[in-house]
């Protein structure tokens, strides 16, 4: 039987080169948000202060869907023929989304939270780029989180633009 690249795409022997490049870029991802669940789930809960409900009450929310996200990166790297790391590989990277100094200082919690999302939005554009006509199955999968994580972005500038219209930032 004939496997070659015309009828396994991605799967087919000849592509594991190019598979294992996308399956590291995946397991990236995969850590990417597992700490922004780790961070989120801190800033939904360490901000004092009547304003900071809304920004609680939102990366709460934001908890389940990037962890919905990590557990689609997981099972695609599965797919994939790789293995999903374990948790000594984690290496954290989010130093701008530790607890500030005042925990009513909110606006640094709005200002991480979009570095987070603006570090996902280009790590998933880079994989969206890396896939194209190669792996058009993760291509899609990544494209729907791209734009959860576009949305979610765009929500906290939104927040941002508020603070900044008082002077508060
Ligand atoms: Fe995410
Ligand atoms: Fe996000």
């Amino acid at each position: 039987m004939e496997t070659g690249r015309g009828t396994q795409g991605i799967l087919s022997k000849e592509m594991s080169s190019k598979r294992e490049e996308i399956v590291e870029l995946l397991k990236t991802a995969y850590w990417m948000e597992l700490e922004t669940v780790i961070s989120y789930l801190t800033n939904s809960v360490n901000p004092d202060g009547v304003r900071a409900q809304e920004i609680k009450e939102s990366l709460e929310e934001d908890i389940q869907e990037e962890l919905g996200h990590a557990q689609q990166f997981a099972t695609r790297i599965k797919e994939l023929y790789g293995v999903v790391p374990g948790s000594m590989e984690f290496k954290a990277e989010q130093s701008y989304l530790q607890p500030p100094e005042e925990q009513v200082d909110i606006v640094h919690v709005i200002r991480g939270v979009i570095e987070a999302e603006s570090g996902a939005i280009e790590h998933y554009t880079r994989i969206i780029e890396e896939t194209d006509q190669v792996d058009p199955v993760t291509q899609d999968m990544v494209i729907d989180i791209l734009h959860d994580e576009q949305e979610h972005r765009r929500l906290f500038e939104g927040f941002l633009r508020e603070y900044q219209a008082e002077g508060l930032a």
